[in-house]
């Protein structure tokens, strides 16, 4: 008799993969990250960022913020942007930290630096930063990992906790990075008197709520979800499409397909539909379509089902993401993939778990390794 102990398949939690394990803990990743940062306030509901002590007088006077990441890390910076704009009314550009470093940026000690990384240790991220320091600007840093390189070399940090990430694809450390750019553009948002009391109060109570949240779509999606993506086993390419806060989730899906799935995938920006991709349109061509709550914004809500109906016209098997009771794509849609409820802004932190669940179900139709894949590292130190 002998007992066979597997140090990994231990560490894994009884999951079958490190994705696996990771994607179940997006709903905690995100908890984690607002835990201790939230206190009553007037209105119930106030942003304190503990590492962030002493630099309010910094925040009241930038004048530009931009975001700089790689891959993933990249596309949860694209999603923030428009929060961070939007609570600051401060210009957010984003932009990946290689293409960075190589231009002659403007920036100056009224630039806000925010650097993106859930390792720390991202070779072209850690050089822009120093780029960014050496002409001036000052250098926020969000990452997973306590005492990396790129928080040392950053004026402040924001650490995301959402524990330890060990599959290559990045999943819950999205998640969570967003979630830390919302807490510091309420923050942020305040301290310039953007944001009421009440305002901030309203979106942090929506911000709590995105745990339970996620934790449904796991729960209502998965099997759904693990269950379409086994027939799409054979599938050559996937195209995506998002508008406005929807489009870095297009991305990411994408992304997240091409690492583990080595699937030819595109995420695109619904409105550039009619610009060219609908070229690539021919009978049987899976869409992913991120569906953006006719709540919020009928308007972008009729013109995304509008491309739906484009795309179907033209034979395109179409995989929505919608909010609940959104009965408008019922008609166009073959797959009907649904989120809770969400305030503006917040609605990217759920519909990317179907995504990420699809990438993670599509790599194991085709029995792949979803933990370790082909050519990628979890963390690229060089340039
Ligand atoms: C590598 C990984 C990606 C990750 C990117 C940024 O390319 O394969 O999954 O998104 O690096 O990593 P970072 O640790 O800086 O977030």
């Amino acid at each position: 008799f002998e007992v066979v102990w597997d140090a990994s398949a231990a560490e894994k939690g009884g999951w079958p993969s490190f994705m696996a394990k990771e994607v179940s803990e997006e709903p905690e990743a995100v908890a984690n990250t607002i835990r201790g940062r939230v206190h009553p306030g007037a209105e119930g509901g106030e942003v304190v960022i503990p590492e962030l002590d002493g630099l309010d007088e910094l925040f009241v006077g930038i004048r530009h913020i931009i975001v700089i990441a790689c891959g993933t890390a990249a596309y949860a910076g694209q999603t923030g942007a428009y929060a961070i704009e939007q609570w600051t009314r401060i210009p957010v550009s984003v932009e990946l930290a290689h293409e960075f470093r190589y231009r002659d940026p403007v920036i100056g000690d009224d630039t806000l630096v925010v650097s993106i990384s859930q390792s720390g240790e991202t070779m072209d991220t850690l050089m822009a930063v120093k780029y960014a320091h050496e002409k001036g600007a000052k250098t926020l840093s969000i990452c997973n990992t306590q005492g990396a390189t790129i928080p040392r070399e950053s004026d402040a940090v924001i650490y995301t906790h959402a524990g330890p990430e060990v599959a290559v694809a990045s999943t819950k450390a999205f998640v969570a990075q967003i979630t830390a750019l919302y807490l510091l553009a309420l923050h942020v948002g305040r301290v310039r008197g953007v944001l009421s009391a009440a305002e901030s109060a309203d979106h942090v109570r929506e911000l709590e709520a995105i745990p339970a949240k996620i934790q449904r779509v796991l729960d209502e999606e998965q099997a759904h979800i693990e269950q379409f993506s086994h027939w799409m086993a054979d599938t050559q390419s996937v195209l995506f499409l998002g508008r406005h806060v929807g489009y870095p989730v297009a991305l990411e899906g994408a992304l997240k397909l091409k690492e583990i799935s080595y699937i030819h995938a595109e995420g695109f920006a619904a409105g550039e539909l009619k610009h060219g991709p609908i070229a690539l349109i021919e009978p049987g061509q899976p869409v992913f379509v991120i569906v953006p709550s006719p709540r919020e914004s009928a308007e972008l809500h009729k013109k995304v089902v509008s491309n739906i109906q484009e795309i179907r016209a033209r034979g395109a098997r179409v995989i929505v993401v919608a909010e609940e009771g959104d009965a408008a794509v019922l008609p166009f849609a073959d797959e009907v993939l649904r989120i809770p409820l969400a305030g503006p802004f917040f609605e990217p932190l759920l519909a990317v778990v179907p995504l990420h669940i699809f990438a993670m179900g599509l790599a194991n139709a085709k029995g792949l390794d979803v933990d370790q894949p082909r050519n990628l590292a979890k963390s690229v130190t060089v340039e």
